[in-house]
């Protein structure tokens, strides 16, 4: 059998399920292909992300969850296929248009991302002063509220050296946040944490959703963590979402497919 043939197979005896979403989408993902070489990532891959939600988003190492949140933001271009993001395909905006978006929605990398060279109150004033025409009053005022928020009140004049793991990872999560975006895309934001500062990193997300009203995509492997605090799962298989539905639904779920996946039995 041709491996086309076994790919077939598979895609029949695991047939996908995706529930409507309820509520207004604020993104929308149209038939997405995406391949890099020979290797195909995105094989037609649609889902709405909708206002106000944490969307979970699940997949084996290498599906292609990474790619899809910098494809959200522009970083990456797909062969084919359309992002919507108020009324607009940002997949034919030129790199100028991008900032504009860029300021709504954010990308929390997995390691933070800080300035090595920058003291922690640098790093969260650098895109303020990039992006916005605030005052330095009112800067100041907004990383007051931000190291409130994820618990480092005190630590404005550390470099991102002296912190542990963790706190590099709520600082790299508070600088997206200070823009006040509208969507906030984490990979794999607790990845490497110890279960102290997972708890409270999600509950950052959690907090940051209630007071701001937020739209999130929280990529990761801790499926815990993931039933914690998201409203809906999907589940990425072969370059496609295989399953989306609620959080309860997706635990629920009777599909072979979910339960393996959720048992953590390998995937093929
Ligand atoms: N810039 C690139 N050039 C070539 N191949 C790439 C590039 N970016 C990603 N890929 C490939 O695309 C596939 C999907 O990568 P991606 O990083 O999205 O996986 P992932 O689902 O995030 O995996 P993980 O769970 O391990 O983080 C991989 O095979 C990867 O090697
Ligand atoms: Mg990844």
């Amino acid at each position: 059998m041709s491996v086309t043939d076994a790919e077939l197979n598979r895609e029949v005896s695991r047939p996908a399920s995706v529930a409507p979403a309820i509520g207004k989408p604020v993104l929308s993902l149209r038939n997405i292909v995406k391949s890099f070489g020979s290797k195909k990532v995105h094989q037609g891959l649609s889902f709405d992300l909708i206002e106000g939600e944490i969307l979970a988003f699940f997949g084996g190492s290498g599906t292609g969850k990474s790619v899809v949140l910098r494809t959200m933001i522009g970083l990456e271009k797909p062969d084919s296929g359309e992002i919507l993001f108020e009324g607009v395909d940002i997949t034919k905006l030129t790199e100028d248009e991008l900032v504009q978006i860029r300021k709504k929605i954010s990308y929390i990398f997995q390691n933070g991302a800080l300035f090595d060279s920058m003291t922690v109150y640098e790093n969260l004033a650098y895109p303020l002063m990039e992006h916005t025409k605030l005052s330095p009053e009112q800067i100041d005022a907004r990383i007051k509220e931000m190291l409130e928020l994820i618990g480092l009140k005190g630590s404005e004049k550390l470099l991102p050296a002296s912190l542990s793991g963790g706190m590099q990872k709520r600082v790299g999560a508070a600088r997206a946040i200070i823009m006040k975006p509208k969507v906030i895309l984490y990979d794999e934001p607790t990845a490497g944490l110890d279960p102290f500062n997972t708890q409270r990193l999600l509950d950052l997300m959690k907090r940051i959703q209630k007071r701001e009203g937020n739209t999130a995509v929280f990529v990761t492997h801790d499926i815990p963590s993931a039933f914690e605090v998201a409203d809906r799962i999907a589940i990425m298989y072969n370059g496609k979402i295989h399953t989306l539905d609620t959080t309860e639904n997706v635990k629920r779920s009777k599909d072979p497919f979910v339960q393996a996946f959720l048992a953590g039995e390998e995937i093929k």
